[in-house]
């Protein structure tokens, strides 16, 4: 089971969505780069791409278009030459010259140099028995077939070239209480689809007649406030009481696998009654009216209550630690603010999720311990929010008790900042107490850990 945190506080909480997927894979640069003669696409362009490109690349899936067959890759060749290059493919901004994550996904040197001379010798084949095969994706879920699936409601996308995001109620009843391994999202319109974080409500018995009243949506800029968006769902208990909400059980971001520690970590239980909040469910622009009828998700059972549950805690805008100084950004200005947390009792450190918005530059966290000790967690040097992933470690990270967490973000207000929304900049703020600062044209300056408590031996316990 997670945190439970109270509800008020949490249904304000934005963030992005997770990255927990993945191959465990290599280190990046510092290598002699050694080519062979004649680089050919079944021996060494194939492997490298469905490893990398094709899990997005691929029908149904976040990419633009498909990387599945030679014919697909070489008509994008000399592009899939540039954007590896700089790196902007595939997309992984945590700096891996500081720390490593589980699921990592970045290219070699010698594979970026061999993409290069494959395109620029006009993409030989080469040997057809040396292809491997087209990685298989099962339909519907990329972990097996789930015990339940919850469906969303029907949404209705307006053309309008702008950005999409809805609050969601996605109630349920089930004949008990589970405990649950893991929970999936698919979303409907995977082309328009941009991210979604869940978090469960969960009901003691007696406090709710029926989970299905209220609003199932509410777009999010029409929110007023937490409580009142609450009543108009109708999530409250009975007596008009806040019921219990464990926070981030499920999040969505493209190309992202959903979240699986190694057996006994994590998870949390379903009570009978519950509604799936979602804050919030955001869906890129779209020029041409668009709809999404089949979003759901996939759930998982497990027989056994988490034997070493996880919990969360959020650094800096509507967390536990405030962000200094205050969140102001003036135009045609960089700024730097940071984040000091004390850490009271030993954590085992899991995974990291920073987060941003447009103005973002830079972020970087580490821990000193009492000992004056530094413990990297991840740096971003160019911040993209358009990839936010919960980073997990290859192998847990402990936090000894009386350590500081520090955070140090930069954000860049000047027109150099070719994501910046306004022209000419504008005093940006973070609005923290009002639904809008989830809205991208408002700031934010967040760190989210996912932890457990501390048990000798942590420090030798892997993830992957
Ligand atoms: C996590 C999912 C993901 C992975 C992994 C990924 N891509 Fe992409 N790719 C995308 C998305 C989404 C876009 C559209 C991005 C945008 O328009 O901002 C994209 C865009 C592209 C583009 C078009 C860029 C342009 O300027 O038009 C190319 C080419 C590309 N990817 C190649 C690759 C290659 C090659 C790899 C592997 C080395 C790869 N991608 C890995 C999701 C991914």
């Amino acid at each position: 089971m997670r945190n439970l945190i109270l509800f008020a506080f949490l249904a304000l909480l934005m963030t992005s969505c997770a990255d927990k997927s993945g191959s465990n894979k290599k280190q990046a640069d510092e290598e002699k780069v050694i080519l062979p003669d004649v680089v050919t696409f079944n021996e060494h362009i194939a492997p490298i791409i469905f490893e990398n490109c094709t899990p997005c690349h691929r029908p149904h899936s976040a990419g633009p278009f498909p990387f599945t067959t030679y014919d697909e890759i070489k008509a994008k060749a000399k592009t899939i030459s540039k954007v590896t290059q700089s790196r902007f493919m595939p997309p992984w901004p945590a700096d891996p010259t500081y720390t490593n994550f589980k699921g990592e996904r970045i290219l070699t040197v010698t594979e970026i140099a061999m993409i290069k001379k494959w395109v620029e010798d006009d993409c030989p084949v080469g040997d057809v028995a040396k292809i491997p095969a087209v990685p298989h994706y099962p339909e519907g879920s990329q972990i097996g077939t789930p015990d339940l699936v919850i469906n969303f409601p029907d949404f209705t996308l307006e053309g309008n070239n702008k950005d999409h995001f809805f609050l969601v109620k996605v109630p349920f009843e089930i004949p008990e209480d589970k405990y649950v391994k893991t929970i999936e999202f698919i979303p409907g319109n995977k082309k328009l689809a941009h991210h979604m974080n869940a978090n469960l409500i969960e009901y003691q018995p007696g406090k709710k007649k029926t989970v299905f009243n209220g609003k199932k949506i509410i777009p999010t800029n029409l929110a007023e406030s937490a409580d009142v968006v609450q009543t108009e769902m109708d999530n409250k208990n009975d007596d008009g009481t806040y019921p219990v909400l464990v926070p981030l059980v499920c999040n969505y971001l493209p190309g992202v696998s959903p979240a699986m520690y190694p057996e006994g970590i994590g998870g949390f239980r379903m009570t009978k009654q519950g509604t799936f909040f979602i804050n919030d469910f955001h869906f890129g622009p779209t020029p041409k009216d668009a709809i999404d009828t089949s979003s759901h998700f996939n759930i998982f059972f497990d027989d056994k209550p988490p034997v070493r549950p996880t919990y969360e805690i959020l650094l800096g805008s509507l967390g536990v630690a405030p962000v200094t100084p205050a969140l102001v950004i003036p135009p045609n200005e960089v700024k730097t603010f940071t984040i000091d947390y004390q850490v009271q009792e030993t954590m085992s450190l899991l995974t990291v999720n920073p987060h941003m918005h447009l103005l973002g530059k830079s972020f970087l966290a580490y821990a000193v311990t009492p000992q004056s000790d530094t413990i990297p967690l991840i740096r971003i040097n160019k911040w993209d929010f358009r990839w936010q992933y919960f980073y997990t470690f290859k192998s847990v990270v402990v936090i000894p008790g009386g350590s500081r967490i520090h955070v140090e973000a930069v954000f860049d207000n000047t027109v150099n900042n070719v994501n910046n929304p306004y022209y000419p900049p504008q005093v940006i703020i973070d609005r923290g107490d009002r639904f809008d600062s989830m809205k991208t044209t408002n700031e934010m300056l967040q760190l989210i850990l996912t932890y457990m408590e501390y048990q000798s031996g942590d420090e030798y316990l892997s993830l992957e």
